[in-house]
């Protein structure tokens, strides 16, 4: 199964959600993100950096990969976005936010329909508001994944947020929610994905 992250947007956690994704479900990424922190936790054999003068190629539908983009819709993320089960758009809260994330989504849906929000980031109410101004624009499943230091951890720890969880601990016990959040939205793409 093959899933694009995408977002115009830097810093909506992109990376992030990638990474933990990958770790958990085992894939592998595709980036053209040419200083991807990503290397430092994944095996190089497990991370494909895409230049800008590269072509991306169409991947066998049973690879399991994670397409991690960022920047504007060329050759190489038109490539990844129609050949992707999943298209999920992180977004977080603020209005500039907003706006560039209906503005991606609306370009997105020219390629592949099966856009999936994540609200990202949130604190309490965030969701709710995530949810109210896409819903005014499209008709697409809203994901959430809240605030957590667990996801700037994966960089540290080097493994998924539900593996932290499962080695125990209180700390780690307050990681839960957010691990429970990441498994519905696999199940999701597991469900529907080829
Ligand atoms: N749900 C979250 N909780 C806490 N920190 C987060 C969350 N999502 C992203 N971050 C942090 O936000 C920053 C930007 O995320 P990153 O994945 O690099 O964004 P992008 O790839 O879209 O530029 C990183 O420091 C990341 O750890
Ligand atoms: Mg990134």
């Amino acid at each position: 199964m093959k899933t694009t992250v995408y977002n115009f947007k830097g810093g909506v956690g992109k990376t992030v959600l990638s990474l933990n994704l990958a770790l958990t479900m085992e894939y592998s990424i595709v980036t053209n993100d040419i200083y991807s922190p990503i290397e430092k936790v994944l095996n190089e054999d497990r991370i494909l950096k895409i230049h800008h003068d590269e072509i991306l190629p169409a991947f066998p539908d049973d690879y399991n990969i994670i397409f991690d983009l960022g920047g504007h819709i060329d050759k190489r993320a038109i490539s990844a976005i129609k050949q992707s089960d999943f298209v999920l758009v992180p977004v977080i809260k603020g209005f500039i936010n907003i706006q560039v994330s209906i503005d991606t989504i609306t370009e997105l849906l020219a390629l592949n329909q099966h856009v999936i929000i994540i609200a990202n980031q949130t604190t309490p109410g965030d969701m709710d508001d995530i949810r109210a101004a896409m819903e005014r624009f499209f008709d697409l499943p809203v994901f959430e994944i809240k605030q957590s230091k667990s996801l700037p951890n994966i960089f540290k720890e080097k493994k998924s947020v539900r593996a932290m969880v499962s080695e125990g601990g209180l700390k780690k016990y307050h990681f839960n929610a957010v691990a429970d959040q990441f498994d519905l939205i696999i199940e999701y793409i597991k469900e529907r994905g080829s």
